[in-house]
């Protein structure tokens, strides 16, 4: 499917919501859902790279995620693990270079190498740089920084302490803020995510649940997202 918009988003992130309903409501568990939710990650994923999107990111396990039961935690820590290894040929197909950011020391050992493999295989890759956000919130993130840099100031009392200077301290350095948030599933809140980062993303929520939100879904929010008029505080 062609794209026809002016005005594209370099950063688009996603709340994937809902997986654990759209299971429910066929009378199956709720991993099912999540597994169902890994197509949607790449039927949006590859029509980002097909678009020209620079950056697309997914919030796939927050760090308020551990306190889920024991075995919906492992069944989703099994399913990244799968994606990431069997995935490798599309993100080589698509141009796509792969990322993972979080508090990883959390992860599996098992996880941890197939982050670096993946990481590290697609590292060459320009097109699409695809973020999946694992082990992640937003004060983590903030708490991080904060201690990195009070670290280096004590080592140099006169580091001008600045917006610019904090943002090099989060897991995100390097990358562009968000443009556009979408949450599916018809939830209207940010749980934690990138709070820093998200300062003047536009969100678009929508009813959809995740596993539900495919190519024409993707589509209608940036469509959404192009008509917005971002003034950024100024007039
Ligand atoms: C929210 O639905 C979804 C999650 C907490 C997990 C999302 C993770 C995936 C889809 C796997 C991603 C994997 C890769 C490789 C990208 P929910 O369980 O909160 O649903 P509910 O709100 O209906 O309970």
């Amino acid at each position: 499917m062609e794209l026809n918009i002016e005005k594209l988003p370099v950063h688009v992130t996603l709340i994937m919501d809902g997986n654990g309903r759209w299971a429910t409501l066929r009378g199956r568990e709720r991993v099912f859902g999540h597994a169902e939710g890994v197509e949607s990650v790449r039927a949006v994923t590859t029509a980002a790279a097909r678009w020209g999107i620079k950056y697309i990111s997914f919030f796939a396990f927050s760090e308020e995620n551990w306190n889920r039961p024991a075995a919906e935690v492992e069944t989703l820590m099994g399913l990244m693990c799968e994606a990431m290894n069997k995935e490798l040929p599309t993100f080589m197909e698509n141009n796509i270079r792969f990322r993972v950011l979080g508090d990883l020391s959390r992860l599996s050992e098992d996880l941890r190498d197939s982050v670096e493999q993946t990481c590290r295989a697609t590292d060459g890759n320009d097109g699409l740089t695809m973020i999946l956000f694992l082990s992640y919130s937003g004060k983590w993130d903030i708490l991080q920084a904060a201690e990195r840099m009070a670290h280096d100031l004590i080592g140099n009392p006169g580091l001008r302490v600045d917006a610019a200077l904090f943002g090099n301290y989060l897991v995100t350095a390097g990358i562009p803020d968000p443009d556009l948030l979408i949450r599916t599933s018809g939830e209207k809140r940010i749980s934690n995510y990138m709070l820093w980062q998200t300062a003047y993303t536009e969100y678009v929520f929508t009813d959809t649940l995740w596993p539900d939100f495919r190519e024409a879904e993707f589509r209608a929010a940036l469509e959404e997202y192009s008509r917005r008029d971002r003034r950024f505080g100024k007039v």
